[in-house]
């Protein structure tokens, strides 16, 4: 396994991806949409970098099954959301075909949010199988599956501090 970005690279980030939030969002009260459960960790470490009154909400989704390739259908649980007059930012931990948030957006613009906006932590280079536009973007990566920082593989390694590539030996 190759560490792609630090916890002090991801920390950098997720404070100036804070202080950018703070700044925007001033007297707006946004809600945070955390896709789960990729989300959790940047979420749990955006939210603190945020100076303003937020709350935070999540949708499930998913498009993976088990393995490392997208099966290009994007299922979703949206428990009991509704971002109706509300600024809403969806947070992503990783965006790759682009599909999934294409999806999410969708479906959270049919609620009529006052304001809908996307922060995701890390995009890939062929992320953009679906139009959609990143406001807030942490890292630009290469298209290698990576894991870390509440990424997982097969639902390991969401615990790692930093974000990795992972290779075979690694299974
Ligand atoms: P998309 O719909 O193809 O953009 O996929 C987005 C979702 O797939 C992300 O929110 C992640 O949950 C997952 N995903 C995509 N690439 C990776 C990766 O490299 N590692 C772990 N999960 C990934
Ligand atoms: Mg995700």
């Amino acid at each position: 396994m190759k560490i792609l970005l630090t916890e002090e690279q991801i920390a950098e980030k997720v404070r100036s991806l804070g202080a950018q939030l703070s700044g925007d969002y001033r007297g707006k009260n946004p809600v945070l949409i955390g896709c789960l459960k990729g989300c959790v960790v940047f979420l749990a470490d955006l939210m603190r970098q945020i100076t303003i009154p937020h709350s935070i909400d999540f949708v499930r989704t998913s498009s993976y099954g088990k393995g490392r390739v997208s099966t290009g259908t994007v299922r979703s649980e949206m428990f009991d959301l509704n971002v109706r007059g509300r600024h809403a930012v969806i947070v992503e931990d990783i965006v790759d075909t682009g599909l999934t948030l294409g999806y999410l957006t969708d479906a959270l613009t049919r609620q009529e949010p006052l304001s809908l906006k996307v922060c995701a932590l890390l995009v890939k280079p062929e992320a953009y199988l679906a139009p959609v536009t990143i406001d807030y973007k942490g890292f630009d990566i290469p298209g290698d599956f990576v894991v870390g920082y509440g990424l997982d593989w097969g639902e390991r390694y969401r615990d790692l501090p930093h974000v990795a590539v992972v290779d075979e030996q690694d299974a």
